[in-house]
């Protein structure tokens, strides 16, 4: 087998051309502009003000060449979207998963810049991918993948321009990763390039459960304003990696009953409530929740139609879709994941009356605390524990507020009073800001 040099690669690879046509039907992308749309409808703007709004500030797409550990040559697309900075820099993760393409980074940074909006943070929206499955790739390789993306990338990230996170397919060592080699190319160590980051170099606490625990927070938000209490509710929860499964261990340590969670490779379901606990030791072993020998097996389709209380979409984008949001028996969809529901299962779920409490405010406890801890680093200077917790939990709950407040007020879902908070902090930053030239 041939190998390739690093720069003949470099060369030789087929960079997508970034795509100028309508996003796909169904995509993530078709998605976020129809909830643009309609949080622009509400507010009145005009069409020059809705572009501006619509289209990403700047994007990178790079070639990503990998020495594989056989010594053979790969290589890989990666991307960076920043899709708004006029608040600060932008913030998003970086995702590692064979699907990653440039419309849906383009949307996941879409929905950063109204999530750092809705919940009043002095950042953009930004997103990065690499189209790569994780799991077919050595720690070396990976490693390797995530310094030459970074590198590449460089240009346009930095403590005060682009601060990445982790995201599906990557964590708190990829974090580490893409801080030494950014600090290496300038000469310093740097932790506030990144957050989500490992606490030895400068992490903060809370992070790691931050996004779950703002999840259980808005959930029992959301729960109170009907009158229903989080103990005893039941919870079904599609997906149990960072975001999923630390929510399965929130939700039963505040007494709700989780009796269903998913994977990629299937689910399993416990009506009287699944033991969290061994759970996470079962997943630690086999790296997988399929198998857990105190429950029934169930597929992912089948998770979304169960009769619970709460469901929380916590995988992957479009699993909501005109398809499935019929079978929803939840009185309750809360968004972990970001995307989870389509334009079309939107409208569905709204005719059943489920409440959907949206991504943007549902998950956005991990870019709070990826906030605290980018403030401590800059400042070198960390908070406890508690004090995390304590001002996690006061910004999710005066988000949930807002976003509420304003659904009531002007009879909307919570999802368009979410994305029009968003949208109006951004559009009133361009406007006072004013247009250069
Ligand atoms: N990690 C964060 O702090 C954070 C913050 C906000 C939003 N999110 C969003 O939450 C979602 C999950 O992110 P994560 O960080 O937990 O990722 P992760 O990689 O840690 O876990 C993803 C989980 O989803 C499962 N999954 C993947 N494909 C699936 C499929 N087709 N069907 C069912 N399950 C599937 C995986 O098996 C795994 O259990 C993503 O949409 C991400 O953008 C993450």
């Amino acid at each position: 087998m041939t190998t390739m040099s690093a720069t003949e690669a470099a060369e030789a690879a087929p960079v997508a051309p970034p795509s100028t046509g309508a996003p796909a039907k169904g995509s993530a992308l078709e998605t976020a502009h129809a909830q643009l749309a309609a949080a622009v409808g509400i507010l009145g703007y005009d069409d020059g003000l809705h572009t501006m709004l619509r289209m990403p500030r700047r994007e990178m797409h790079v070639a990503v060449p990998l020495r594989r550990d056989n010594g053979t040559t790969e290589v890989l697309h990666g991307f960076r979207v920043q899709h708004n900075v006029s608040l600060g820099p932008g913030k998003g993760g970086l995702r590692y998963h064979p699907d990653v393409e440039i419309d849906e980074v383009r949307a996941l940074a879409m929905w950063m810049t109204w999530k750092c909006g809705v919940v009043n943070l002095p950042y953009g929206g930004a997103k990065g991918g690499v189209a790569i499955d994780p799991r077919q790739y050595s720690k070396g390789e990976l490693e390797r993948v995530t310094r030459r993306y970074t590198s590449e990338i460089m240009p346009m990230i930095g403590p005060d321009n682009d601060i990445m996170a982790p995201d599906m397919g990557t964590d708190a060592q990829t974090m580490a990763w893409v801080m030494d080699t950014y600090s290496v190319a300038k000469g310093y160590t740097i932790p506030a390039v990144v957050t989500g980051k490992p606490l030895a170099v400068g992490g903060s606490l809370g992070r790691g459960t931050a996004t779950s625990a703002g999840l259980v927070h808005v959930t029992a938000a959301a729960l109170a304003d009907a009158g229903v209490p989080l103990e005893g509710t039941t919870v079904a929860i599609q997906g149990f990696g960072k975001v999923g499964g630390h929510a399965a261990e929130i939700f039963a340590e505040r007494g709700a009953k989780v009796v269903a969670v998913s994977d990629q490779y299937g689910g399993i379901r416990n009506d009287g409530g699944l033991d969290v606990k061994r759970l996470m030791e079962h997943v630690g072993q086999t790296g997988s929740v399929v198998g857990f020998d105190d429950a029934d097996a169930i597929s992912n389709t089948e998770l979304l139609a169960l009769d619970v209380d709460v469901l929380a979409p916590s995988a992957i984008e479009g699993v909501l879709d005109e398809h499935t949001s019929g079978t929803v028996r939840a009185r309750w969809v809360v968004e972990g994941a970001n995307g989870p529901t389509t334009a079309a299962g939107d409208t569905i779920l709204a005719e059943k009356g489920v409440t959907v409490v949206p991504d943007v405010l549902a998950n956005a406890g991990g870019v709070v605390v990826s906030y605290f801890e980018w403030v401590q680093a800059n400042q070198t200077y960390w908070w406890t524990e508690q004090e995390i917790a304590e001002k996690l939990e006061d910004r999710m709950h005066r988000a949930y507020r807002d976003v509420a407040d304003l659904a009531r007020r002007e009879h909307l879902s919570l999802r368009d009073a979410a994305i029009t908070i968003g949208v109006q902090r951004v559009a009133e930053a361009h406007q006072i800001r004013g247009l250069y030239p």
